[in-house]
Parts: C-alpha cells; sequence; structure tokens
C-alpha cells in the first residue's frame, strides 16, 4: 500500500510502498480517504516533538472506510464510513491523561497512509452531513479545542471568548464552538484577512496582534475577557492579564510563539483568574463533540485540499502559517 513515510528530521514526505498493517484483536483496518494536518506533524518533520522514532506515517486524523476487523463478533463494521479519534489510552482520571496515553501518528503509524489500523474503540460513524474532506478535518483539533473551552474554562452562553491566532487549526474549531454554544467571541490574529473571515463565521470582531494599537483596540472592541483560548503564547501572553475581567479562565495547549513569559502575580491573584493547561481530552470529550456538532451540523474550517503526492507541499504550506482552518490531503483507490 501507499504511505507518506518520514525517514528522518527534515526530510520531505514521501509517498512510498509499504507493506499493509496486520491486524491483531481488537484492532480495525480502515481504508483512509481523507487525512489531515495538524501542527503536530510539521513539529515531528522538524525534530521538535518528544519520542521521536523513524521511520514513521505521520497524521492524526482520518475519515475513511473499515475495510477490515479483527474480531468476528464486530464484522458488522466492515464498509462502514468512520473518522478515528486520536486520543488512544486516555486512563481512568478524566483530570488527567494516563502513562500509557498516545496519540495517533507517532509512536504507531499514522493516517497518512492507504490503510491504517487502530483499535475498533476509536473509530466512530462519520457525521453524515459532513463530506469526506470535512470529517477528516476535525478529530484532533476539534478535540482539544472542545475540552479547552468546555471542560477546562466552563465557557457559559453570552460569556466572552477571545481565541487567539484564529487563523489556526485548533483556533478555527475553538471560534466555531464557541459561536455556537452562544457566546460572544472575539478573535486576534497576524492577518486582516484572517480577522474578516472569523467575523464571516460568527466572531463579533477582531484585533491585529501586530497593530501598534493592538491593546487599545482589543480594550474598545470588548471591554475585558471571561475567557481566552491561545495556542501560540510568547511574549503576547503577558498581554492578556490586563484585556480579562475578574475571574477569568485562560487556557492554553501549545506554545507555537514561544514559552511563558514573566506574569504580574499580583494581577493574577487580585483577579482571581486560573490559567490552564489542556491537552486533547477524552472518549467521552469526544462522543459529546460529536454529538454537539451533529445537534448544530458544525462543518470544520477547510484552508485546501492536496492530493497525498502533493503533501510535502502541504506541509510547507503549514510551515509559512498562511492557513485559514485545516490542510487536507486525498488518498484515491
Ligand atoms: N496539547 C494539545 O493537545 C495540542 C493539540 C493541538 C495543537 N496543539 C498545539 O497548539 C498549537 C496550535 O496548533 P494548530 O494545529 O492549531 O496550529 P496551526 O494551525 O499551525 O496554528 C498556527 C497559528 O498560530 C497563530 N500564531 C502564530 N504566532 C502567533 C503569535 N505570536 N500570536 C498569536 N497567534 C499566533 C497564527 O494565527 P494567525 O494566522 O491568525 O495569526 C497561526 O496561523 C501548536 O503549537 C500545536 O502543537 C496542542
Amino acid at each position: 500500500m501507499k504511505a507518506l513515510v518520514l525517514q528522518g528530521i527534515k526530510e520531505p514526505l514521501k509517498l512510498e510502498e509499504v507493506s499493509k498493517p496486520t491486524l491483531n484483536t481488537g484492532e480495525v483496518l480502515v481504508k483512509i480517504k481523507a487525512a489531515a494536518f495538524n501542527r503536530r506533524d510539521y513539529w515531528i518533520q522538524q525534530g521538535k516533538y518528544a519520542g521521536l522514532k523513524f521511520p514513521i506515517t505521520l497524521g492524526s486524523d482520518g475519515c475513511g472506510v473499515v475495510a477490515e476487523v479483527y474480531d468476528d463478533a464486530n464484522q458488522h463494521w466492515i464498509g462502514k464510513e468512520v473518522v478515528i479519534n486520536p486520543s488512544f489510552n486516555w486512563g481512568d482520571a478524566p483530570n488527567y491523561q494516563g502513562k500509557d496515553f498516545k496519540i495517533l501518528g507517532l509512536p504507531d503509524d499514522g493516517t497518512f497512509a492507504a490503510y491504517v489500523k487502530v483499535p475498533l474503540a476509536q473509530v466512530y460513524e462519520k457525521p453524515k452531513y459532513l463530506n469526506d474532506i470535512e470529517a477528516a478535518a476535525f478529530p484532533l483539533a476539534g478535540l482539544t479545542a472542545y475540552r479547552a473551552l468546555f471542560t477546562k474554562a466552563q465557557l457559559k452562553k453570552d460569556e466572552k471568548v477571545l481565541i487567539v491566532g484564529v487563523g489556526g487549526g485548533v483556533a478555527t474549531f475553538a471560534l466555531l464552538w464557541a459561536v455556537y454554544a452562544g457566546a460572544e467571541v472575539y478573535v486576534t490574529s497576524g492577518s486582516d484577512d484572517k480577522i474578516a473571515k472569523a467575523i464571516g463565521l460568527g466572531a463579533k470582531g477582531g484585533v491585529n496582534y501586530k497593530s501598534p494599537s493592538y491593546d487599545a483596540d482589543l480594550q474598545a472592541l470588548a471591554d475585558g475577557f471571561d475567557v481566552i483560548i491561545d495556542s501560540a503564547i510568547g511574549e503576547g501572553f503577558a498581554k492578556h492579564l490586563n484585556h480579562v475581567k475578574p475571574g477569568a479562565r485562560l487556557v492554553f495547549f501549545g506554545a507555537t510563539a514561544g514559552d511563558l513569559p514573566p506574569l504580574n502575580a499580583r494581577i493574577i491573584f487580585w483577579k482571581q483568574l486560573q490559567i490552564m493547561g489542556t491537552t486533547m481530552g477524552t472518549a467521552q470529550e469526544f462522543e459529546d463533540m460529536l454529538q454537539f456538532m451533529t445537534k448544530h451540523e458544525i462543518k470544520p474550517v477547510v484552508e485546501s485540499v492536496f492530493p497525498c503526492e502533493d503533501a510535502e507541499q502541504a506541509m510547507r504550506l503549514m510551515d509559512q502559517s498562511d492557513q485559514f482552518g485545516k490542510i487536507v490531503i486525498t488518498f484515491e483507490d
């Protein structure tokens, strides 16, 4: 079968012929129709991810059809259109993942291949209102945004939420989830064009974080946030403390722009702020997200779609951070 194999750090994604995975008990083989990129795939290619090993087939997100099932009792899954939850072995504590937790696409071979094998417990029937490309786009980023907003920040209807760097994959889901949850959503971006796109998706307004008048503009726009979702961090995070209301929740799950800067402790304790880290999500959160998005028929934002032969070009697009939403690759029959 064809697979996009990464042979080492900074090597290009190349389509290679590899052997089809063989199943063990509890596993299914999914014939991939579409798979989506996450920043994680980029970090692994750059050598900036824990637990690197090569060769590896990347890819955490995928949508396809169940082609084989190991256990006789589950043969009725064959032919079903499915999406894969890439959050494996969460463990027993909903508050944090256990020691066996892993994400599809390292250490195990992922979805950037004609076929991927996964435990049956990780597959869910594809929401019918989504096409293959849209269905491939949401699992990892959607789940991360869902837990950040609802489990961690406990976002409520009519609260004001700021989504930082809205062009990012997870950020666009945070925008969509928050809009459909009835929150008042604001965004930041390094691009005015992306702010306009976010407004088109239901944001009330946005401010360019590169603008010299950023602080004054943000203050004038919203006059304080209840929740901030930030996956960039870096120097800009310190400014958030001036833009939140007392009791605000600030949640982060990435550090694309760098580590946390020095923070004013007095503002944190006086405003009774909660600053929280989060990662991926539980199986229950994945199911809750599926229900939430299906109820509202929310469609992921897809920036571009490439054939699998052009996967390296797709990776370079992610490198430039010009995207608004998800980058998807397709695998033909
Ligand atoms: N812990 C987890 O479970 C988990 C899960 C998913 C992702 N992540 C991490 O979260 C981060 C985002 O992931 P992703 O896949 O959504 O990435 P992405 O699509 O590559 O997001 C990139 C976006 O980050 C924004 N950005 C970059 N520098 C910024 C800055 N200085 N200030 C504000 N925004 C900035 C940009 O938004 P604009 O273009 O709008 O300026 C850019 O488009 C990554 O670091 C990733 O590794 C963690």
